[in-house]
């Protein structure tokens, strides 16, 4: 075999068998093959996609690339969830404890911030002292003692991903739904947990820009878990318009432990609730009408923020933002407010725009390099159907001496469209794939 001739079959829009996939994704891996070579191959999956088959496949090389992790000593049903990347996407933090409260084991790895979107682990990175950096051992005792875990995925989850993703950024490549959803599965597969529950994101501060295209990344999704046995379900859900009221690595922890103390944004809240109500119902602990009820009152009576704070003492991190984030975490006090210029009602928010503007004022990377300042970010005061007054802020962004707060203030000026006529305001959930 050489990699002309399977290039040439998928640009052909034929079917790939397991052994030409292999070929082209361990040759890559072990430099065998060129990224002039891997390259045209992406690119021909890129405009002649994959089947169900060949995706089911593709993920599967790709996890088996690297470790593929063991959570079986913990002796209970591990249900993991998945977001497939939005704006002000804290979900993580809440469902996490939130499901762990009821007796559900949470042994979960995140990544970091992608593109526009905020990542779970420089989120949790923001709170002083806590270590997303755990060996295997010490997550597993960690679930194994506190019912939670949450750490950085491992060097060597998915190497195969890793390296092809790299080059699909670089290619634009990135956005074909066979190449997305192999590439999320992939790391969840290594991971080794045995069910999914899958936040897919519609809007424009998702990857996938219209419902049509999210639920078809969904239902790819769900297909590749399937065919390997993981019982998983897939959410879609709106990112028309940033999740919650803040954007920025410690507003987002903050925002999180503000909702476990029972101040939350009412969407966000619908979220929260049923991403946590399927993963209870996934453990076959409960039924979806009993996790609610679980849920709902561990939420009450405070006993999902106590198992934040386990989360928080377990992994080294400093308990006292539990008990005033303001004062503990790294939140900038310099802020500035964004006016609306004019009267009437928000009809779209540019989601992406908001990421993008949240990077610059330092939440996110603009380069590989960059270092995340935890201390920024966006309060988003105005929602779509929201009314506003000309004058009236509509934003309020936390900066630091190196943001670079004027094209920021632009970019989320440009982000909002203010119309005279009366918005309505959007679903949370627009639909669940099972
Ligand atoms: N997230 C991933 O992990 N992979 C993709 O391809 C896109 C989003």
């Amino acid at each position: 075999m050489i990699p002309y001739e399977v290039i040439l079959k998928k640009r052909n829009g034929e079917k790939l068998s397991k052994e030409e996939i292999e070929f082209m994704v361990m040759g890559y891996v072990k430099g065998e093959i060129p990224d002039y070579q891997m390259a045209a191959f992406l690119m021909a999956i890129y405009f002649r996609h994959m089947d169900e088959e060949e995706r089911a496949i593709l993920t599967e090389i790709m996890a088996r690339s690297g470790d593929m992790i063991d959570l079986s000593e913990i002796g209970e049903k591990i249900v993991d969830k998945h977001s497939s990347g939005g704006v002000g996407d804290k979900t993580t933090l809440v469902v996490a404890p939130l499901v762990a409260s009821v007796g559900v084991p949470i042994a979960k790895m995140s990544g970091r911030a992608l593109g526009h979107t905020g990542g779970t682990i420089d989120k949790l990175e923001s709170i002083p002292g806590f270590k997303t950096s755990l060996s295997l051992e010490e997550f597993i005792n960690n679930v194994k003692k506190y019912g939670i875990a949450i750490a950085g995925q491992t060097a060597n989850l998915a190497p195969a991903d890793k390296k092809i993703y790299a080059l699909r950024d670089a290619t634009a490549t990135v956005d074909e739904i066979s190449l997305i959803a192999s590439s999320i599965m992939s790391k969840k597969l290594a991971g080794g947990a045995d069910a999914f529950v899958l936040d897919v994101k519609a809007g424009s501060g998702a990857f996938m820009k219209t419902i049509k295209d999210a639920k078809e990344l969904a239902k790819a999704m769900v297909g590749i878990g399937k065919a390997h046995g993981k019982d998983t379900v897939a959410l879609i859900t709106n990112m028309e318009e940033p999740l919650g009221i803040y954007v920025g690595n410690s507003l987002e922890v903050l925002e999180a432990i503000e909702f476990l103390k029972g101040n939350y944004d009412e969407k966000f809240y619908e979220l929260c609730i049923e991403i946590s109500s399927y993963m209870v119902k996934l453990s076959g602990k409960m039924d979806e009408k009993e996790a609610k009820t679980a849920l709902v009152e561990n939420l009450k009576s405070g006993k999902a923020l106590e198992k934040f704070r386990d989360l928080v003492r377990a992994q080294g991190g400093d308990e006292r933002v539990v008990d005033d984030p303001w004062k503990y975490l790294p939140i900038s006090s310099e802020t500035t407010e964004i006016k609306s210029e004019r009267s009437g009602y928000v009809k779209d928010i540019d989601t992406e725009k908001v990421g993008i503007a949240s990077i610059l004022l330092g939440a996110g990377r603009v380069n590989k390099e960059d270092t995340i300042d935890p201390s920024v970010g966006i309060k988003v005061l105005k929602k779509i159907g929201d009314k506003v007054e000309k004058g009236e802020p509509i934003a309020i962004i936390y900066t630091s001496k190196k943001s670079r707060v004027d094209e920021a203030v632009e970019m989320i000026k440009e982000a909002y469209v203010i119309t005279e006529e009366p918005v309505e305001k959007l679903p949370m959930i627009h639909e669940v794939v099972t």
